[in-house]
């Protein structure tokens, strides 16, 4: 009988904000193609998100989940601010597997507020969870991968690490410096065999976007509801019948950046937007004062 070999067979994945959401997904799915999991998630709120981040019992589900495809799951709280505690998660997922081969910097939070208005913890916060903790991740682990001459570091960017958005400026600010800190990593560990690269999500439906206030965005109405929401994602993508993506749908990307198949890419970007930033550029609420006209 012929048997068939996951593409990450042997491998094992550290992933940052996998008790839910896309970090859960990866799990799952690197685990479907063979890989052990070592998962670390926050599982507590940060004061300026406005909406609930993973609880506890969330990283269990994850590893009972990927415990469920037969693969062997290590399941870390641990908060990507914090250096001790990402060396320690590391640690543990060294002395149950032995190695790490694959790392996926996801965590990440956002929230909403005009630039001039965003409050002093809000904004680092931000830059806190979303750049330094890529920063910190890419730390704790990159002595093993230099030691083994191998590794894929797979960072999550968004298509607004290469694109504005009005309202959250500290979110699209992190996401960008993610990009520099991703070529620069690509260039000094290419040496060592390791890969470097960004997968960049589009809109994706996870606790981060199915809040009100990104009902309020999307629909351009405080009580606008998540029907609409959903509706108005389509706007947001170049592919018939896509709105919001499924955060499976950035796996796929994550798989292909963690697989032997994308040997020969490091430092990219790669975008899994349904087509966003391919779309042309439109003010659809353009302001037309009588004197412009
Ligand atoms: N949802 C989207 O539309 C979208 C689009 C582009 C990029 N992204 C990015 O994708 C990544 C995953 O987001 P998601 O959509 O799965 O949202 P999510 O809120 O479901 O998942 C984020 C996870 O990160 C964890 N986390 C937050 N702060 C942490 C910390 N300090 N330490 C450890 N873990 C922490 C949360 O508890 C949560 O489990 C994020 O980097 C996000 O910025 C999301």
């Amino acid at each position: 009988m012929e048997t068939t070999v996951g593409r990450l067979a042997g491998k094992v994945a550290f992933i940052t904000g996998g008790a839910r959401g896309q970090g859960r997904a990866h799990a799952l799915r690197l685990a479907e193609e063979g890989a052990d999991i070592v998962i670390v998630d926050l599982e507590d709120q940060v004061a300026t998100v406005p909406y609930d981040l993973a609880r506890d019992g969330d990283l269990d589900e994850t590893a009972a989940l990927v415990e469920k495809l037969d693969r062997r799951a290590v399941a870390v709280k641990a908060d990507v601010r914090d250096q001790s505690q990402l060396d320690a998660a590391v640690a543990e997922g060294l002395a149950a597997f032995g190695q790490l081969d694959i790392v996926c910097a996801n965590a990440g939070i956002w929230s909403r507020a005009p630039l001039h208005e965003l409050t002093e913890n809000a904004w680092q916060d931000m830059i806190d969870i979303n750049l330094t903790g890529v920063w910190r991740t890419i730390k704790a682990t990159v002595p093993h991968l230099i030691e083994r001459r191998q590794g894929s570091i797979i960072v999550t960017g968004s298509t607004n690490a290469v694109r504005g958005g009005p309202g959250y400026a500290h979110y699209v600010s992190a996401k960008h410096g993610v990009m520099g800190l991703m070529k620069s990593a690509a260039l000094e560990y290419g040496v060592f065999g390791i890969r470097v690269n960004a997968v960049c999500p589009g809109f994706v439906d996870s606790k981060m976007t199915d809040w009100q206030g990104c009902y309020e965005m999307t629909t351009g109405r405080p009580d606008g509801t998540r029907q609409e929401h959903m509706r108005a994602a389509h706007h947001s993508t170049a592919l018939a019948d896509v709105g919001m993506l499924a955060p499976g749908a950035i796996s796929e990307g994550v798989l292909w950046l963690a697989s032997d198949e994308s040997r020969f890419v490091t430092g990219a970007i790669v975008p899994v937007d349904a087509g966003h930033l391919a779309l042309p550029g439109f003010n659809g609420s353009p302001v037309i004062s009588d004197v412009a006209v």
